[in-house]
């Protein structure tokens, strides 16, 4: 499907309804893959889709224009989910020239494994298309080294990429709910490079902008501006005081029992955050981990395996911002008591200075809930300041 936003521009992308799982870990209602054209007396198409996508591609660039007639492609960002279409539609868009930053040559080169005809844009150059000026400015490392955002200059309008972008099906914005999916992206997918986005901010914030059209998700259409100052938000260094997070799920109370004897123990020396992590937000609870001091995880054991809402948080959590914390797991189980063991290891995958987990078999005896305390206060004393 295509569909017109402004006059000569059109959004050509494809939805993605059955998505479950973002870059293979982060979960996802479902998205779309954003393509947009932009006719002035030159045409430019910026961004393309996964490969797998192209034949309904370029059905919806065919509805509105011959694909041959392209004279630019803008490729935003060399991630496969929207440079997998363009080794398909260079060969329907013979004369197209393709305009992207230095890292993308190469990652392109890479995908492609052949050469293919392009030039290099740089920060703040702008394209004539003829009625139509495109501006570039370069985003890097929002997610990838070579990320490039393009704004037109006519029409006020800044297709942003990767950033303030939602995964969720569906392309109008006044039909979606965007939280928490778009807070959840951020924390997911954009969190791990808050300077780059200060930067990437800060270079568009003054922009007049109308729209922004994202690669991801609604198009923005209402309040834009919104969304650029919740990144700014959510990308500023936090000053907050030393706190911990421990958050878990308990099916009978057992695992409970278990959390309950570290907090307690930690309380009187550093805050304590506790969550649940069936019925709190996800992106909540990724934010405060990002934030704290130290994370204790809690879970049951069920099917040999942690059950599935903290591997849906493990999952959202990054070793760039995470490494070197200290992390434990704690969990009651039945009989066979894997999870705690499979979150330690997702943990130091993680890179966190992990410590060894407590588990308790059914209901946790005294001597369970000791070991409980004991890991808190083994926190406890590497935090506290060497004397002397
Ligand atoms: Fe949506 Fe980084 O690709």
């Amino acid at each position: 499907m295509s569909f017109e936003i402004i006059p000569n521009v059109y959004s050509v992308g494809v939805k993605h309804p059955e998505l479950t799982k973002f870059d293979i870990v982060v979960p996802t209602p479902g998205t779309t893959y954003n393509a947009y054209l932009v006719i002035g007396e030159k045409i430019a198409l910026i961004d393309t889709v996964g490969d797998k996508f192209f034949p309904e591609f370029l059905a919806n660039i065919q509805s509105i224009i011959d694909p041959s007639k392209i004279d630019y492609i803008i490729t935003q960002h060399s991630e496969p989910d929207h440079s997998g279409a363009l080794k398909q539609l260079l060969k329907v868009a013979p004369n197209a020239l393709v305009l992207l930053s230095k890292p993308g040559s190469m990652f392109i080169r890479q995908q492609l494994n052949e050469e293919f005809p392009h030039r290099i844009v740089t920060d703040q150059e702008t394209l004539d298309l003829g009625g139509k000026t495109l501006r570039f400015i370069t985003a890097p490392f929002l997610h990838w080294a070579d990320v490039l955002f393009t704004y037109i200059e006519e029409d006020q309008v800044l297709f942003s990429c990767d950033a303030f972008a939602t995964h969720y099906p569906e392309w109008d914005q006044l039909k979606t709910p965007l939280e928490p999916d778009f807070s959840l992206y951020y924390q997911a997918i954009m969190s791990p490079f808050a300077p780059h986005i200060q930067k990437a901010v800060a270079k568009v914030i003054d922009l007049p902008i109308k729209i922004i059209g994202p690669t991801h998700g609604p198009i923005l259409t209402d309040h834009p501006k919104d969304y650029i100052l919740r990144y700014k938000e959510m990308s500023q260094p936090k000053k907050v005081s030393p706190y911990v997070v421990v958050a878990y799920a308990s099916a009978y109370g057992y695992t409970k029992a278990l959390a309950n004897s570290i907090i307690d123990e930690l309380r009187p020396h550093i805050e304590v955050k506790v969550f649940d992590i069936e019925n709190d937000l996800r992106s909540e609870i990724v934010e405060s981990i990002n934030n704290a001091q130290a994370v204790f995880l809690g879970s049951p054991t069920f099917n040999q395996d942690a059950i599935e809402p903290m591997w849906y948080l493990m999952a959202s959590l990054s070793a760039i911002i995470n490494r070197g914390k200290v992390a434990a797991a704690f969990g009651s189980y039945g009989w066979s008591g894997e999870a705690v063991e499979l979150i330690s290891q997702r943990l130091k995958g993680l890179k966190f200075n992990v410590l060894p987990g407590v588990r308790a078999q059914f209901s946790p005896t005294l001597e369970d809930l000791a070991k409980a305390q004991e890991l808190a206060r083994l926190f406890l004393e590497k935090i506290k300041p060497s004397e002397g």
